[in-house]
């Protein structure tokens, strides 16, 4: 059936929506009226009126030029002060009540954020709603893993003579920049943790996805002290290099392309500063082994290629299948997708929508045309049709070697499944890949298994068994191998990278332990105390 986008009139009252024209921004703790050049913001949504489809203007934010953007980062560094500012300073029960009264704040957006999700990105209703919800249940995990990390090192350590306490102490000012497909969710896992270590943050929003960040202004305004976080918007080369280039930044955390990523770090000038904590470009396979259960692995693996059209960046985005199963595969794998249907994000049950990207579809469409040029076949019926923002999957097969699909990461609705005579040939293609993030694989044998999972965990950073690629849970390391990751996160890993072990150390005498004694007694350090021990 061909897709169509829907009249005004057809959509439920309570998920319309009217244009928002923000020009607000936070500078030093108090909210901005922005009198500069605006940014459109274009929702992937088209309406049809009188037969003609017309992109919703969702509205626009503010397009900084340089000397805001450093008037920003000078912000952060004020409230930095070094080390010295209030913020670092404080202790980390002080922290964590802002994290928990910003928080609080934010649930009671709760419902403009999911609406502007699915208008800005065009994710669905369920997926909307659970992207806010994790992102919550996110931050209170990092409250209680900080107070834990906080108990533990609280003991004094004894060695050879040296008496010493290690904690953890913030770097600096962070440039957190987050992606358009969980442009709440993954901002807020690096967001949130750099600044429960103490450090300040400079907040550049993805490119998709802004205008839901707004409603969060005046939470982040109320919850913590001046200056902690400033706002950034605009045009990367314009806003972005300045920052970089000045030699201020201390850490780069940063989700989306590599490409990018090295752009914006190759313009610090001072490189062993600059701590990076990145999460890039992933091609991850499933490799389905000659005993694979079809029938209890297809839905997995057909949600785990196409949940969100594939926009996710632990997408399954190749499928390795045995030549002798492949019949069998693809005929399930259709069939399950024959069921998946297309629409608005509000409507119920869709699972595929629009793409936020401009000029998404044309890109992907060239894909298509290189993989059939080159022996595959779009084997589902409306594979690859476009209709403005919109394209129906499409599943190629059989996908050669030699195809730019075979390499090139899609983020987007096109399956590529390639029969493979020998398992040699799926291990060459993780070994020769750029990324290194995450596999599937299928199938039953415990003997082949293990074999191919001792393979696999030395080139990637996780393997699923019988299960499609994720990140979650979110108390498990996420990262990445060569192209694919710099640094972990995960709620704990996430603190660390934000911080950096110091220490406090003494002769074991008793003058020392006498001066310690006292410094705890007083209560003089807020670094050096026992404080959290239970
Ligand atoms: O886009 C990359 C995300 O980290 C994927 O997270 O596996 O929970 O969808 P997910």
């Amino acid at each position: 059936m061909s897709f169509s986008f829907p009249k005004l009139e057809s959509i439920p009252e309570k998920f319309r929506i009217l244009p928002i024209h923000q020009k607000r921004f936070l500078l030093d703790g108090e909210l901005k009226v922005w009198e500069g050049k605006m940014e459109k913001v274009l929702s992937p949504i088209h309406l049809e009126e009188n037969g003609k489809l017309t992109q919703v203007l969702l509205g626009s934010y503010p397009s900084f030029d340089e000397r805001q953007a450093m008037a920003a980062l000078e912000s952060c560094l004020n409230a930095y002060r070094q080390g010295s500012g209030d913020w670092p300073q404080s202790t980390t029960e002080q922290r964590i009540g802002a994290i928990e009264r910003f928080t609080e704040l934010m649930m009671g957006k709760k419902e403009e954020i999911i609406k502007l999700l699915m208008w800005e990105i065009g994710k669905t209703h369920a997926d909307s709603i659970k992207e806010f919800e994790r992102t919550v249940e996110y931050i209170r995990d990092t409250i209680d893993a900080l107070r834990e990390m906080e108990a533990a090192s609280s003991q004094f350590v004894y060695e050879k003579g040296i008496v010493a306490q290690i904690k953890r102490a913030p770097y600096g000012v962070v440039l957190c920049m987050g992606p358009f497909n969980y442009p709440l969710n993954e901002t807020f896992c690096t967001l949130i943790p750099a600044l429960a270590m103490g450090n300040t943050v400079l907040f550049k929003p993805a490119k998709f996805g802004v205008l839901l960040l707004e409603p969060l202004l005046e939470c982040f305004q109320q919850a913590f002290p001046k200056g902690v976080i400033n706002t950034l918007y605009g045009d990367g080369a314009t806003v972005v290099s300045p920052i970089m280039e000045s030699g201020k930044i201390d850490v780069f955390a940063f989700i989306g392309s590599s490409t990018t990523a090295n752009l914006i770090s190759k313009k610090h000038p001072k490189l062993n500063r600059l701590r990076s904590v990145l999460g890039l470009n992933a091609k991850n396979p499933a490799i389905l082994l000659e005993d694979c259960d079809i029938d209890a692995s297809i839905k997995e693996i057909v949600s785990g290629s196409l949940s969100y059209n594939g926009q996710r960046c632990t997408a399954l985005k190749i499928i390795f299948v045995p030549e002798s199963k492949a019949e069998e595969f693809t005929s399930k794998y259709l069939k399950v997708l024959s069921e998946w249907k297309s629409g608005m994000p509000w409507e119920k049950d869709v699972l595929l929508t629009p793409l936020p990207e401009e000029g998404k579809t044309k890109w992907l469409s060239e894909l298509l045309q290189d993989a059939t040029d080159k022996g595959a076949k779009i084997i589902n019926a409306n594979g690859g049709e476009v209709t403005e923002s919109f394209m129906s999957p499409a599943v190629l097969f059989p996908v050669s070697k030699d195809s730019r699909i075979y390499k090139e990461e899609q983020f987007g609705p096109i399956v590529p499944i390639v029969p493979y005579k020998s398992i040699e040939e799926t291990l060459d293609y993780v070994r020769i890949s750029d990324m290194g993030q995450q596999a599937s694989l299928f199938g039953k044998d415990p003997v082949i298994l293990g074999k191919l999972v001792d393979l696999l965990v030395n080139q990637v950073a996780r393997v699923n068994l019988n299960a499609q690629c994720q990140r979650g849970p979110d108390r498990f390391p996420f990262t990445g191998r060569k192209d694919s990751a710099d640094g972990t996160l995960s709620v704990t890993d996430a603190l660390r990278v934000f911080s950096i072990r110091s220490l406090v150390a003494a002769k074991e005498e008793e003058g020392s332990k006498e001066i310690l004694r006292s410094i705890l007694k007083t209560k003089s350090s807020r670094f050096l105390n026992t404080d959290s021990l239970p």
